[in-house]
């Protein structure tokens, strides 16, 4: 599976669909109401557009960018404004089921607005590609928002590319047999760094350092080229209000996706026991996502000295998406292990399906919910969330 060309969330059965399996991205973006509600204010009264320009970045498909729709435009009360919302995902995502939904939305959002008041006219596009390249014209966007999605990194590790054809020209020096020994010396080093994680999916304690430094380093890399892209995008003075998932402690090696991707492994491995699975198949899959610490995104975006920090958050959040105790104790819902599992399969189905094959998909996600289930039991572990409003520097 090519990330930028064919990742999606999970379409298709209603049961196991993203659009039925996102409560825990919808908590977030619950959580995160007031800081969006200050930085569309913000825009408003420093920049007054006639027109505000407004995107989604990961929109996915469901009724959670449509809830961000909303809340943006019950929060400009009676600015007399003019919206367009850009929604952007990467080309797999099912945008014709966001696009169907519109006309439903726009109803009910002309029948939830207070009597008396006017609506503001907004116009909502479709905006495919990933946000690790440029997407709008220079200085032209007011307020970017990304919820749940910048924890997914652009590739998994930095790979060594070779061309897909090399002609002899382009090396007057070298002959083809050198530069065959050359492409398939590449292939191997690509291929070691992807097994040396063995049979970890993430990061986790038997993680070797450069293993940890190729996720750190990608992380770093593509956040500085998403500050980057944005600082050209953003009108002058824009803001981004970015939600996504990170770590509670600096220990690299303990991190709250490592402890639910651990679980993952286990399920994995019980299924390579089991003849399922290939080891090497297992072996050579990391997930392209990194949570990072506090410090770490402090320092990617002071080193880049893009944006200044207007409001920088860490909530925790349980894992069971229908779980919404805010204590530390221990819950005893007897669902959870399997709720879990399916807002993790929501996420991970595709994935999971074109690198080990859909076959084991219904066995995999059974087991999960088995190992989380007896997890919590024993240790109530959340997710850690970051939430975090920048203003763009001149
Ligand atoms: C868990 S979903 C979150 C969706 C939505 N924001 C929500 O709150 O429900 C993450 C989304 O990010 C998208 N995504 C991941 N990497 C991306 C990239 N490089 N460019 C654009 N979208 C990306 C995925 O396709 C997916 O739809």
């Amino acid at each position: 599976m090519k990330m930028e060309v064919d990742f999606r969330m999970a379409i298709g059965e209603v049961e196991a669909n993203y659009a039925n399996n996102s409560r825990l991205q919808r908590k977030a973006l619950l959580k995160t109401k007031p800081v969006l509600d200050k930085a569309v204010r913000q825009v408003c009264t420093a920049l007054l557009p006639r027109a505000m320009v407004v995107a989604d970045l990961g929109c996915s498909v469901g009724a959670n960018t449509l809830l961000f729709i909303s809340e943006v435009i019950s929060m400009l009360g009676c600015h007399p404004m003019e919206l367009q919302f850009f929604l952007n995902d990467l080309p797999g995502n099912d945008f014709n089921q966001v696009f169907r939904s519109l006309q439903q939305f726009t109803k009910s959002i002309a029948a939830g607005h207070p009597k008396g008041t006017t609506l503001p006219p907004f116009y909502i596009s479709g905006l495919p590609g990933s946000f690790y390249t440029r997407l709008f014209p220079c200085q032209s966007v007011h307020l970017f928002h990304s919820s749940y999605c910048l924890h997914w990194q652009s590739q998994l590790f930095r790979k060594m590319s070779m061309p897909d054809k090399i002609l002899l020209s382009d090396f007057p020096i070298w002959n083809n047999v050198q530069l065959f020994i050359l492409a398939q010396m590449i292939k191997d080093m690509n291929k070691k760094m992807a097994y040396l994680n063995g049979e970890n999916v993430y990061i986790a304690k038997s993680t070797p350092q450069s293993v940890v430094e190729l996720y750190q380093d990608q992380f770093q890399k593509d956040m500085s080229l998403f500050l980057k892209l944005r600082h050209q995008e953003l009108v002058p003075g824009g803001k981004m209000l970015l939600t996504f998932l990170g770590r509670k402690k600096e220990d690299v090696l303990d991190g709250d996706l490592s402890h639910l991707f651990g679980l993952l492994a286990q399920a994995l491995q019980s299924l390579v026991t089991e003849g399922l699975v290939e080891k090497g198949k297992l072996e050579s899959f990391n997930i392209p996502m990194y949570g990072p610490s506090i410090d770490e995104v402090k320092t990617v975006i002071t080193r880049n000295k893009l944006f200044c920090i207007d409001h920088f958050e860490l909530f925790e959040s349980n894992w069971d998406p229908y779980d919404d105790l805010e204590h530390d104790g221990m819950h005893t819902n007897p669902h959870r292990g399997m709720n879990v599992a399916k807002s993790i399969r929501a996420v991970f189905e595709p994935l999971l399906a074109s690198h080990f094959g859909e076959y084991i998909l219904d066995k995999l996600f059974q087991r999960y919910a088995q190992i989380v289930e007896r997890h919590l039991a024993k240790e109530n572990t959340k997710y850690s969330v970051i939430i975090l409003s920048l203003n763009q520097r001149d």
